[in-house]
Formats: structure tokens, C-alpha cells, sequence
């Protein structure tokens, strides 16, 4: 029921449609019995947006594409490891003092990408092969050197690689020397093997031996060709919607200081899924 009690949170960006969000944390809220409502968004001027939810007594709201970046500009505080990623995913409007609302950003993004890559294996002192060099990229590279894991990209267009790994202080790989390489696991961070392209596979299946943990962040299919290739060579493998509910869990801690009902989130995403047939 929402009442004059009910707590406000959301998900900027545009479109929103699509947002598997609004389930996952909905869900949470009732299965806690917390009195709150997550809901869609879509500003048509980001400015106007981030102050119209600043008034209105928002307490937490998600940033997607395309405002990860721009919305930095409006904050009174940014996460550290938000502001070495350069994006920020998550707002918190702290409320707690009378005179003024403090907003800061954060990124769990990387805390997503982290979490379920920890799930299979010890990230301080593994290496891991980053596939891709967008802002997934970004994220999952800088969370796995905060958690002392050493990273080394790999990208289709060189020159991206390059850039992304000398900010992030690491080695780059070119495609074709991926065979000489050995790691510990690998991260696909590309779109390639998501739906309608399912027969994709961003790396030769035959290299795939080489990894014991191999981690997708494409989540439509849960079980990319990737993944099954993977799993078919003896790898353990980590699906996409892992690291979708891991980066929500943490925003809904942040935002409630309650810990996120994992299971459940994981149910509500895995039902939205299968409402879409993907
Ligand atoms: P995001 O911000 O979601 O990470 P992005 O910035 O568009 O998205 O980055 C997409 C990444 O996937 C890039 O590294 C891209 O490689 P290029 O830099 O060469 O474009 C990679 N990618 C996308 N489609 C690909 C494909 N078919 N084969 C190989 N890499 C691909």
C-alpha cells in the first residue's frame, strides 16, 4: 500500500522501459515488508530531473544510460572509486540534516562485478582477462585492482584497449596473442552472444580451457554461448544477472542500511526475464 509514509526511490535514464529494476527492487521492499516504491523515470532535462528529485524527498534512485557521467556534475559528494571509474550509478540523498540534503554518487557497478566474480573464486592476487574496453569495461576493471586482483584488457579496437588499460595502470593484450596468456579467469564485458545475436562468442571457445572462472555480463540469454562453452570445457562459470543483482543489492543497502534479500532479487530478475522470453 503507498501512503503518506511511503518511501521514494527509482532509475533515471532514457529509455527506462526495458529496466529490470523496478522488479528486483520492488520485490525487496516487499519482501521485507519495507514501505517503499522504486519507479521508472525518464527526464527530459537531467538537471531539471535531479533537482525535481531532490525536492520531492527522494532517498535513492539509479542513474543508466545515457546519464552515468553527466549526472556527476549535480552532487554534493562523490564515492571515490565512483570518480576514478568516472561514472556514477547510484544516488543517495541523505535527509538526516535540516538545513540542507546531501547527495552522493556511487558506482556499484564494480561492487556487482565484483561480488559475483567472488562467488567462484579469491580476487586479491588472481589475474582476469577483461574482454571490452566500454564503460562495463570501466567498472568491472577498476573494481577487480581495488580488490588487488591484477587485470589485463583485451579489445577488438586497439587503440580503446590501449587508452582503457593505461588508465587503469594495466597491460593490454591484443586479440591475437591471447593464447599466450594464462589467467585465472576471464570477464566478457562486450554485447556479443545477447539476444537476438545468441550464436556470438567473444573469444575462440578453444582458449577457454585456460580459465577456471569464466563470468558473462551479458544476461539475455542467461546462458550465453559463452557460458556453455565454458561450462562444456570445465570451467565455472558466472551468469550476467549475478553482477545485475549484486550492484542492486549494494544500492539497496546503501539506501536502507538493511541487508538486500539476495534470493529474492535474484527471483524477481529471473521472472522478469522470463516474462520477456529472453
Ligand atoms: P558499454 O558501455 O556497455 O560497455 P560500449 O562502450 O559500446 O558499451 O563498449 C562495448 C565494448 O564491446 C567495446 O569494447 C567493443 O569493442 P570496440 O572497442 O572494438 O568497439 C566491444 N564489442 C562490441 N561488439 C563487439 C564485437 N562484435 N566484437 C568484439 N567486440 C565488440
Amino acid at each position: 500500500m503507498i501512503d503518506g509514509q511511503t518511501k521514494l526511490f527509482g532509475i533515471i535514464g532514457k529509455p527506462v522501459t526495458h529496466s529490470m529494476s523496478p522488479a528486483m527492487h520492488n520485490g525487496a521492499f516487499a519482501h521485507l515488508g519495507i514501505n517503499g516504491v522504486y519507479v521508472p523515470m525518464e527526464p527530459g532535462n537531467l538537471e531539471q530531473g535531479f533537482y525535481g528529485l531532490q525536492a520531492l524527498g527522494f532517498i535513492g534512485v539509479s542513474v543508466t544510460v545515457p546519464f552515468k557521467v553527466e549526472i556527476m556534475a549535480y552532487l554534493d559528494r562523490i564515492d571515490p572509486v565512483a570518480q576514478k571509474i568516472g561514472a556514477v550509478n547510484t544516488l543517495h540523498f541523505d535527509r538526516s540534516h535540516p538545513e540542507k540534503v546531501i547527495c552522493t554518487g556511487y558506482n556499484t557497478d564494480w561492487m556487482g562485478s565484483n561480488q559475483a566474480l567472488a562467488d567462484e573464486m579469491t580476487l586479491q592476487g588472481s589475474r582476469v582477462l577483461v574482454l571490452g574496453a566500454g564503460g562495463a569495461a570501466r567498472a568491472v576493471g577498476f573494481g577487480l585492482i581495488e580488490a588487488g586482483a591484477e587485470v589485463i584488457i583485451t579489445n577488438r579496437t586497439v587503440s580503446k584497449g590501449e587508452d582503457l588499460a593505461n588508465q587503469l595502470g594495466c597491460a593490454f593484450l591484443p586479440v591475437e596473442e591471447l593464447a599466450t596468456l594464462e589467467a585465472d579467469a576471464l570477464v566478457n564485458t562486450t554485447s556479443v552472444g545477447m539476444h537476438p545475436n545468441e550464436h556470438g562468442i567473444p573469444i575462440q571457445e578453444n582458449l577457454l580451457e585456460k580459465f577456471a572462472v569464466v563470468m558473462d555480463i551479458v544476461y539475455a540469454p542467461l546462458q550465453t554461448r559463452l557460458l556453455r562453452e565454458a561450462a562444456a570445457r570445465g570451467c565455472r562459470t558466472v551468469d550476467g544477472l549475478k553482477m545485475l543483482q549484486y550492484q542492486g543489492a549494494a544500492q539497496f543497502t546503501l539506501w536502507t542500511d538493511v541487508p538486500a534479500p539476495n534470493a529474492t532479487m535474484r527471483e524477481a530478475l529471473l521472472g522478469e526475464l522470463q516474462a520477456r522470453s529472453l
